[in-house]
C-alpha cells in the first residue's frame, strides 16, 4: 500500500519525504489556504503560482501531486485542469487533477458535470483524482467515467454518521462503530420485547423499531472504513483499474483499518503519520535500552564515532 501526505505545507512534504515513506501528495483548496496563511504568518509572502511550482518540485518525479479545480461546470473544470496540468506537470511530470464527483449544490449546478469533466480529461490523457467521494456508488461512476484515482473521505463519512446519531466528538477521535451497533442491538431487543404482542407487519413498519434497526447505518454504510472496504470489494470484483485513495484520515487506528481494507493508497496528514509511529512502550523501551547501554559501557565502545 502506498502512503500519500495530505498537506500543502512544503516543510511537511520535505520532512515526510526525508523519512522515506511518502509516495505522493494530495492537496485541496483548504489545505492550500492553510499553507499560504502559515507562510504569511512566518513573513514569507509568495504567490500561489510559485508556491504550487515548489510543491511539484519538492515532490519530485516519482510522487503524484493532486491539485484541485474550483469550478462547477464541466467545461470550466476542464479548462482549469488543462491550465494546472500544462503549467505544473512539466516541472516533475507528477500532476494529477482533482475533480469533485458532483459539483451540484442546492443553489446551482447539475449532478453530472464532474463525470463529464473526468471523462474529457481521461480522453486527453490527463490523470484525475476524483474527490469528495462519500459512497461506493459515486466511486463506481467515477471509475466508469475514467478516473485514475478515487478518494473516499473516510473521516467525513464518520463525522456525518456520528452527527446523525447525536454523538459528540473531536475531529481526530476514533469512531467505534462496533460499540454503536451493540448499543442499538440491545435497545432493539428491549423494544421488540416491549411490543412483543403486536403483529409482525406493524412491528416491521414501526418507526421506533426501524430507527433502532437502521441506527447509525447511513444508507447501508456503517463507517468511513466500511465505505472504503465496499469500494475495494466492488473494484476488485469487477477488475476496475482505478486506484483507491482512502482520504480524510483522522487517526492511526483508522489508518490501520483502512490499510486492512486492501485500498491502494492512504493519504494522511502529518499528525496522523506521527501518531502511527508512537507508542508509550516504545518510548519506555528506548529509555531503558539507553540507560542499560550506558551502564554496560557502550559509551566507551562508540567513543571514536
Ligand atoms: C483528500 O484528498 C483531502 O484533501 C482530505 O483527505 C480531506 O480531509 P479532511 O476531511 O480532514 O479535510
Amino acid at each position: 500500500m502506498k502512503i500519500f501526505i495530505d498537506t500543502a505545507k512544503i516543510g511537511e512534504i520535505k520532512e515526510a519525504i526525508s523519512w522515506g515513506i511518502i509516495d505522493g501528495i494530495t492537496t485541496n483548496p483548504s489545505l492550500i489556504r492553510e499553507a499560504a496563511e502559515e507562510e504569511k504568518k512566518n513573513g514569507k509572502e509568495t504567490d500561489l503560482y510559485s508556491y504550487i511550482e515548489e510543491i511539484c518540485r519538492t515532490a519530485g518525479k516519482e510522487r503524484p501531486v493532486s491539485l484541485e479545480v474550483i469550478s462547477q461546470e464541466a467545461d470550466m473544470m476542464v479548462k482549469e485542469a488543462k491550465f494546472l496540468y500544462h503549467k505544473f506537470n512539466p516541472i516533475a511530470n507528477n500532476v494529477v487533477i482533482k475533480i469533485p464527483i458532483n459539483t451540484r449544490t442546492e443553489e446551482k449546478g447539475a449532478d453530472y458535470e464532474g463525470l463529464v469533466a473526468i471523462n474529457k480529461l481521461e480522453k486527453e490523457g490527463i490523470p484525475t483524482n476524483v474527490t469528495l467521494v462519500m459512497t461506493p456508488e459515486q466511486a463506481l461512476l467515477a471509475a466508469k467515467a475514467g478516473a485514475t484515482y478515487v478518494s473516499p473521505f473516510a473521516g467525513r463519512i464518520d463525522d456525518d454518521i456520528r452527527k446523525n446519531l447525536g454523538i459528540k466528538f473531536n475531529k481526530n477521535d476514533y469512531f467505534d462503530f462496533e460499540l454503536i451497533q451493540e448499543i442499538f442491538k440491545t435497545r432493539l431487543k428491549e423494544q421488540l420485547k416491549k411490543q412483543a404482542e403486536e403483529k409482525i407487519s406493524d412491528l416491521y413498519h414501526d418507526s421506533k423499531i426501524r430507527f433502532l434497526r437502521d441506527g447509525g447505518n447511513d444508507d447501508g454504510i456503517t463507517s468511513g472504513v466500511d465505505c472504503v472496504s465496499k469500494i475495494v470489494n466492488i473494484f476488485r470484483k469487477h477488475g476496475m483499474k482505478t486506484k483507491i485513495i482512502a482520504a480524510s484520515v483522522r487517526n492511526a487506528r483508522q489508518m490501520r483499518e483502512l490499510a486492512q481494507t486492501g485500498c491502494d493508497i492512504c493519504t494522511a496528514p502529518m499528525s496522523v503519520i506521527r501518531e502511527m509511529l508512537r507508542h508509550h512502550k516504545t518510548e519506555e523501551g528506548v529509555k531503558r535500552f539507553y540507560s542499560d547501554a550506558v551502564h554496560a559501557g557502550y559509551d566507551e565502545l562508540f567513543k571514536s564515532l
